[in-house]
């Protein structure tokens, strides 16, 4: 009686030897194991077995069966480590519903570059000035005398009451202190006089002491351009403008200069262009900022030869160039940050 017992272990160690992967084991528990395996069929032969054998019978088959259990168990401790990390990734599983939502730069920043950009392949490179100005970059040198309205403590940000002798320092109201930074660089680098031409264009934030509205804050960002050369003339000024118009707004963009006064310009002209938003809506003419030839008093007070260099300039508010490439109706949307504004945008 002993032999079924034997055979079934022998059968059952050595065929446990031989599985290697979860499916095999499997096979292998169903087969000596489960409900109609191997070790069930010996269990079942009880019956078959003379009484006063039965009890020897039934203590043999328990020790056999607590045999092929524990190497059982020892393989499918094995097999499961090696085995896990793949069983860990079910491909087969559908994806988690969780939208991660991606950043991206604030439209101003987006326009801020395209309009570098766009005039960086007309040959401008970009300059960059100080927030926090005296009154002789922001006012004196651009030939704004000290009693023109511009330059009211009321609509400036002016930061301290200045000490005897000292400039007073204010936030900068116009990023055409940018102009005169240049200029004066270029002719320190020249040892006083200005050995070539100057083209840059000046991105920044400006301030004002304006009450907010759908169209005024007390910060904005302003765009300021100017070139120096030898032999410019208005019609660079406008073919410049023109260029510009066409790479931002596309090619259907039309502009129009309207005589105007600028301390720092002379000739001076706003500057409108006339764009169509949507192939739906009829064009229309938006103001996008100031321009003009620099006036030589400027020039004078940087150390430039009026005689020998002439230069046009420009400044353009980026909202303003934001709000109508983009249809923004507000100017208060481009500073609250709100998610739903800057996700659709
Ligand atoms: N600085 C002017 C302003 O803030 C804009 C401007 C007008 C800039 C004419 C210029 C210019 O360079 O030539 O209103």
């Amino acid at each position: 009686m002993q032999d079924p017992l034997n055979t079934l272990r022998t059968d059952a160690l050595s065929k446990l030897a031989a599985v290697a992967s979860p499916a095999a084991l499997e096979a292998w528990r169903i087969e000596f194991l489960g409900s109609s395996g191997s070790l069930k069929s010996l269990l079942g032969a009880m019956k078959d077995i003379p009484k006063d054998q039965r009890a020897a019978y039934g203590g043999a088959v328990n020790a056999l069966k607590a045999e092929i259990e524990g190497a059982f168990a020892e393989v499918k401790a094995r097999i499961e480590a090696t085995a896990a990390p793949k069983d860990l990734i079910d491909p087969t599983e559908p994806g988690l519903l969780r939208s991660e939502s991606l950043g991206r730069r604030h439209v101003l920043t987006r326009v801020r570059e395209e309009l570098c950009d766009v005039f960086s392949r007309m040959g401008f490179s970009v300059a960059v000035g100080p927030e926090l100005e005296d009154d002789d970059h922001n006012f004196v040198k651009l030939n704004i005398p000290p009693e023109h309205p511009a330059r009211d403590p009321l609509d400036n940000f002016y930061v301290d009451v200045p000490a005897p002798g000292t400039k007073p320092r204010m936030l900068r109201s116009q990023t055409s202190t940018v102009q005169i930074r240049t200029m004066e660089q270029a002719v320190r680098d020249g040892g006083g006089q200005l050995r070539g031409p100057i083209r840059i264009v000046s991105p920044g934030r400006v301030y004002r002491p304006d009450t907010v509205d759908a169209t005024h804050s007390f910060m904005f960002h302003q765009i300021e351009g100017l070139a120096i050369d030898t032999d410019l003339s208005m019609a660079d000024l406008k073919s410049t403008l023109l260029a510009f118009a066409r790479a931002y707004f596309g090619p259907a963009a039309e502009l129009r200069l309207r005589p105007s006064f600028f301390p720092f310009t002379e000739p001076s002209a706003e500057l409108d262009l006339r764009v169509s938003l949507r192939p739906d809506q009829p064009p229309r003419w938006m103001e996008i900022g100031g321009c003009g030839m620099v006036d030589p008093a400027v020039l004078t007070a940087c150390g430039i030869d009026p005689e020998q260099w002439r230069g046009f300039a420009f400044g353009f508010g980026i909202e303003r160039l934001a709000m109508g490439k983009y249809g923004i109706p507000d100017i208060r949307l481009l500073f609250e940050n709100d998610l739903r504004f800057l996700g659709a945008i």
